[in-house]
């Protein structure tokens, strides 16, 4: 049976080459756990709905939810923004919808980064309408140099600088979402 400490020690040498650790698998996984222990004092007494924005958020949301010591329901948002590239053009194409309604919940927008805000901010615009009894967002990553619509943050992981990085879920044209770490792509 694989332990925890041969996992630990895969990691120094599992770095794939062209991508650099900005974050490694412990960092994360200590600071999502600090964001599901103030989520679950933020909300208590309360049950929670968590929207998951696919797909890279998928592995934030799957850490995230087991941090969290709460009735939680976790719903999927499908969301394409146009492009193969690394930059966002911010045209949002909604690929999934949720199953189920959130009217009167209290819901979380789980998103794996912000960086020019405009995908949140279309997303925010969208779920208000179903009428949520409260709507905050939940970020893994923020990187403020290129915002160019604010949009509120409740919770965030990391603040980063202008780099395109990738792992824990995040691409670069559907490549790279399952590395352990997040890092740069040079
Ligand atoms: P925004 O609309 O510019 O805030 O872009 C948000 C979306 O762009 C994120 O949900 C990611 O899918 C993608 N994105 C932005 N920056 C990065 C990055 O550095 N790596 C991978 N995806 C990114
Ligand atoms: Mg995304």
């Amino acid at each position: 049976m694989a332990s925890r400490e041969t996992s630990v020690g895969n990691e120094q040498t599992a770095f794939v080459e062209g991508v650099p650790p900005l974050l490694t698998s412990e960092v994360i996984a200590e600071r999502v756990r600090e964001m599901g222990a103030a989520i679950t004092r933020d909300y208590e007494g309360r049950s929670l709905v968590l929207v998951a924005i696919l797909k890279g958020s998928f592995i934030f949301a799957a850490d995230l939810v087991r941090a969290i010591a709460l009735p939680v329901r976790i719903e999927f948002l499908g969301v394409r923004s146009y492009g193969q590239g690394t930059a966002s053009s911010g045209v949002v194409q909604i690929t999934q919808d949720l199953n189920n309604p959130i009217e009167g919940e209290d819901v979380l927008l789980v998103e794996d980064i912000v960086d020019t805000g405009l995908t949140v901010a279309h997303l925010l615009e969208l779920l208000r309408t179903r009428l949520p009894r409260s709507l905050k967002v939940c970020a893994l990553l923020h990187k403020p140099a290129r915002l160019c619509t604010p949009v509120p943050i409740e919770y965030l992981g990391f603040i980063i600088d202008d780099h395109f990085v990738v792992g824990y879920g995040l691409d670069r044209a559907e490549a790279y979402r399952n590395l352990p770490y997040i890092g740069i792509l040079e």
